[in-house]
């Protein structure tokens, strides 16, 4: 049988990378963050700055917002450039990390804007690892679980190699990761860079945009609003739902650590998408009814992370519950909705 055993994770395929760990003497980084206007961007560059560091935020705006940017410019140690990264970024001065975020990331974004998509996962990522490599600086790469597709293993571990559909609707997405994650591991490879592979799963938090499309902003939107959940299929599919404060601290973790093969960061437990909508109803104290609608093209129906790896590598797990994390994020929204008529994204 060609490939790894599924449900076997070994760490024989990714030895520890010894070379150029960030010195210990730099106390505070100079980083670069694309997509630092969008959700995740803008939790992480608010860690980076609450750490002391320098965050240099590049993001083309296209599902960012100002207003985290507005947010970040308020340390003086976060500048900004609007520049789409699909094009060639030159960069002043020394530069000690290379994350890069910068992508659409629900599937209402990546179906609105596949070329983008497909752009900034290549081009995008291939200019960034050759910023990292112009600064001899670290790179690491927000990939996704979507690289494993609609899988055919459960949980989905490191070795397993995915079943992706390249020519469907969603192969803009899933397969722009994966080509950036072997462009990734070619310049590790061929150019000794030091580099970090997050493969995230679901993470939901403040700062997302109610109208995202993403599952976890859709039901909070729309119960709030009293307006029916939009439920794809019988709602049987499994989703594992991750805080945002739990993936920073992953990830931050997981760009100081020295491997440099995929690590999952997501949260393993796993719910129905139906009990999700059943949760958001409880919650939100909410009357809104259910209305089912038909499964998009290659939906995963199962999906949740193996993170052994990222336990024993970087002594990380989830910390959040579902509950607990939708406690903390439905205030947000609620003002979202009260002050900002916010509406859901559902797929048409
Ligand atoms: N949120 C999740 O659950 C999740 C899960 C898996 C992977 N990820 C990955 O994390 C990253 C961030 O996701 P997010 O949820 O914050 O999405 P987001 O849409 O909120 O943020 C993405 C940011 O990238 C910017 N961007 C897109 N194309 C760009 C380009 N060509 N040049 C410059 N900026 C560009 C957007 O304007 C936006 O600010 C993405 O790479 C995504 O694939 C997120």
């Amino acid at each position: 049988m060609d490939g790894p055993t599924p449900n076997t994770p070994s760490f024989r395929f990714w030895p520890d990378s010894a070379e150029s760990t960030l010195n210990p003497e730099d106390l505070f980084m100079r980083i670069i963050l694309t997509g630092a206007a969008g959700f995740l961007g803008s939790h992480l560059a608010a860690r980076f700055l609450a750490d002391g560091h320098e965050v240099v935020g590049v993001d083309n705006l296209i599902t960012g917002t100002g207003e985290n940017v507005a947010r970040l410019q308020e340390s003086e140690r976060f500048t900004f450039r609007e520049h789409d990264v699909s094009t060639p970024l030159f960069m002043a001065g020394h530069v000690d990390g290379v994350l890069h975020f910068a992508s659409a990331a629900s599937p209402v974004d990546y179906l609105e804007f596949p070329i983008q998509t497909l752009k900034v996962g290549s081009l995008g990522t291939h200019n960034m690892l050759g910023l990292a490599k112009a600064k001899e600086a670290r790179f690491l790469l927000a990939s996704t679980s979507e690289v494993y597709g609609d899988p055919d293993i459960h949980p989905q571990d490191e070795e397993y190699w995915g079943n992706v559909n390249p020519v469907g609707p969603r192969g803009v997405y899933d397969e722009a990761k994966r080509f950036a994650e072997a462009m990734t591991m070619a310049y590790h490879r061929v150019h000794g860079i030091p580099v970090r592979i997050a493969r995230i799963f679901n993470t939901y938090g403040t700062r997302m945009r109610p109208g995202d499309g993403r599952v976890v902003s859709n039901f909070l939107i729309q119960a709030l609003r009293g307006e029916p959940l939009s439920l794809y299929g019988d709602g049987g599919q499994t989703r594992s739902f991750c805080y945002v404060d739990d993936l920073v601290e992953g990830l931050v973790r997981l760009f100081e650590s020295t491997y440099s093969g995929p690590v999952n960061l997501g949260n393993p437990d796993e719910f129905t998408v139906r009990d999700l909508a059943e949760i958001v109803l409880e919650m939100t104290g909410s009357e809104s009814e259910i209305e089912f609608r038909p499964l998009p093209e290659d939906d995963p129906k199962i999906r949740r992370p193996e993170i052994r790896l990222a336990r024993e590598l970087l002594g990380w797990e989830p910390k959040i519950g579902l509950r607990d994390g939708l406690e903390q994020v439905i205030p947000y929204f609620r003002e979202q909705v009260e002050g900002k008529d916010a509406r859901a994204r559902p797929l048409a």
